[in-house]
């Protein structure tokens, strides 16, 4: 079989893929979220699944239908997204973060819809951080799943896109870390994407501007070639 074309070879095999950005709510209305689409994350999981994987799809707050032949796992806040990955992740060969977590969340969560002050002041938002579930994924002993990271990175002045991309993935601690610049913000609901898939055994594929299921396809080829008999 040709590249593209689907090879089983994930046959036997249990994937966990995440996906979409969490929101973590302030009120009953109004939330702290982000501009992920889940449309990566949903390419993973279909891929996976005509790969010949059982695959759970751990879904913050997206709008696709749900892939044929996946196990979907709706979830709203990260903490949710956290359960439900390392509940999932127990019995995974490989977890794939492509979610979006929010990093941090309000302190305090208002059970009523918050109001204007008489007085026009304006409300201060407390946060806290949110728990790195990528992190805590890859620091477990003994990891039998191989532990897959995305970082969408614009670079800056203390270094370039890839470079960051190298420090994050040797402080998350994955096996793979999928690196996009989104300097233009043209990735968010692109049904394109164009990555670099740094290994932690030093290994860089560029992946060329294509489709989030082109992409989806290589990242599984760096998978499929780490996991054990
Ligand atoms: N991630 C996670 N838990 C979090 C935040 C991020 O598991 N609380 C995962 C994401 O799903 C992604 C990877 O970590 O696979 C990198 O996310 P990113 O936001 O780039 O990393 P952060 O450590 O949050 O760094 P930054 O300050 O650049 O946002
Ligand atoms: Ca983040």
């Amino acid at each position: 079989l040709s590249r593209g074309v689907s090879a089983p070879d994930l046959a036997g095999r249990h994937v966990v893929v995440s996906a979409g950005g969490t929101r973590e709510y302030l009120d009953p209305v109004r939330f702290l979220g982000n501009r992920s689409s889940g449309l990566q994350g949903y390419a993973l999981a279909r891929v996976a699944a005509a790969r010949g994987a059982e695959v759970t799809l751990v879904a913050a707050n997206v709008t696709l239908p749900d892939p044929a032949g996946v196990k979907v796992v709706a979830v709203e806040d990260t903490a949710q997204l956290r359960d439900a990955v390392l509940a999932a992740a127990v019995s995974a060969d490989a977890v794939v973060m492509a979610a979006a977590p929010a990093d941090f969340r309000p302190v305090t969560v208002s059970q009523d819809k918050i109001k204007k002050a008489e007085d026009g002041s304006s409300p201060a938002i407390v946060l806290e951080q949110n728990p790195d579930i990528l992190k805590h994924l890859a620091s477990q002993t003994p990891r039998r799943s191989v532990v897959v990271g995305f970082a969408a990175e614009t670079g800056d002045p203390s270094g370039s896109v890839l470079e960051l991309g190298r420090a994050k993935l040797a402080r998350k601690g994955c096996d793979l870390l999928v690196v996009n610049d989104v300097s233009g913000g043209g990735v968010f609901g692109s049904p394109d994407n164009e990555a670099v898939i740094l290994g932690a055994d030093g290994s860089q594929v560029s992946v060329p501007l294509g489709t989030k299921s082109a992409l989806a396809q290589v990242i599984w080829d760096e998978v499929a070639r780490r996991l054990g008999p």
